[in-house]
């Protein structure tokens, strides 16, 4: 019987990050989490039926034993080296990291993993945070590597690049990256996975409009928004793998001012998908066709929640709690559980599967 590994997820969203660790079936099992939104919390416990702390991390002081803490503070408030944040953001920030190093102090995990956007390994709060690895009396027990991983080489239909850093008590030399499973450096050449693969038994033309119950009794997250006349105009101007600059030129009347002034960037602006590649970046916001590349491939509307947490790798069964736009943001922030398993597979290669006498 594979041996339970215990798993403290913080900063733990809905689970994207949990649940791919769970979905690698090596013994990994959340048994405590600390997540600040109520909607979030709801669901982690739902889905993982552990002790969820729903509030913020700075009023956690005991954490249980654990064989490993998994999570990443929230992405804002990362200054890129050398620019100034107000004093403000800087401090609530620094506190962040202070928690999440104060449950590996106490805990004592044999390894850890930090995720987080790829601007992160660039910050001034990054080198710090590599200086106490370094430094620090209990952290110098650990090995690490770190670096940005995209999604799409750990077989998520989606181009995402997330920062992961993750560290081994004990081991001197963590190797990196975690082998990629799909694309042109995965070692059988296995294809990444497309939109097509993932989402194009979904109907083009969804009926809800709010989130439901399927017939077979799962949750049914494929809601149909209601745009105007104007804005479906704009979809229709709009090709498959086309964006704002196809609105420019098939239709100069429909393009708003904002963007007929902004000749150059953002290309991802009103962009839609192609149906034989990975999506893109899925953010809170995905159901905002303005806000970037969320068009359908073909119909005339943007990805719905149930598209998104496809793109996303969540399975059907995953159930998200709380209202339309709290479950947007959990679908957006959390890690994509295919990638979430490839470095629990990872992590265990190099945490769990050698016999204790042989490390150090
Ligand atoms: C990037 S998301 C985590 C995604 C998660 N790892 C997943 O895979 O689904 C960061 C989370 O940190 C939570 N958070 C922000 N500040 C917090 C605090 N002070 N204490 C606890 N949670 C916090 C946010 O509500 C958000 O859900």
């Amino acid at each position: 019987m594979t041996e339970q590994i215990r798993t403290i997820d913080l900063f733990a969203g809905a689970g994207g990050l949990a649940l791919g660790f769970q979905q690698a079936e090596l013994g990994y099992e959340p048994i405590f989490a600390v997540e600040i939104e109520p909607a979030a919390a709801r669901t982690f416990k739902l889905n993982f039926d552990c002790r969820v702390h729903d509030g913020p991390i700075e009023q956690v002081h005991d954490y249980p034993p654990a064989e490993i803490i998994i999570g990443g503070p929230p992405c804002q408030g990362f200054s890129p080296l050398g620019r100034d944040r107000d004093d403000e953001s800087r401090a609530q920030l620094n506190e962040l990291w202070q928690h999440y190093l104060k449950a590996v102090r106490q805990v004592r995990p044999k390894a850890f993993v930090i995720e987080n956007v790829p601007e992160f390994q660039k910050s001034a709060q990054f080198a710090k945070l590599l200086e106490l690895l370094d430094t620090d009396e209990e952290l110098k027990e650990y090995g690490y590597n770190y670096g940005v991983l995209n999604a799409a080489d750990y077989g998520v239909a989606q181009r995402r690049r997330r920062g992961i850093l993750v560290a081994i008590r004990g081991l001197k030399e963590v190797p990196w990256p975690p082998p990629p499973t799909h694309g042109p450096e995965s070692q059988d050449g296995t294809p990444y996975a497309t939109l097509r693969d993932v989402i194009a038994d979904l109907s083009p033309t969804p009926e809800i409009t709010e989130i439901g119950t399927r017939p077979d009794g799962g949750q049914d997250l494929h809601i149909r928004r209601n745009p105007t006349q104007k804005s479906l105009e704009r979809y229709r101007a709009i090709p498959e793998g086309g964006n704002r600059f196809d609105l420019a030129r098939n239709r100069p009347d429909l393009l708003p001012n904002c963007w007929a002034n902004k000749p150059t960037g953002t290309t991802d602006v009103m962009g839609r998908l192609w149906w034989d590649r990975p999506g893109f970046t899925i953010r809170t916001e995905f159901y905002k066709p303005e806000k970037g590349r969320y068009l359908h491939p073909t119909a005339d509307r943007p990805i719905t929640h149930r598209e998104a947490a496809r793109i996303q790798s969540f399975p059907d069964d995953f159930v998200f709690e709380g209202s339309k736009i709290e479950v947007a943001r959990q679908i957006g922030n959390a890690v994509p559980p295919n990638l979430a398993k490839a470095l629990a597979e990872f992590v265990y290669r190099l945490a769990f599967a050698t016999p204790v006498t042989e490390e150090a």
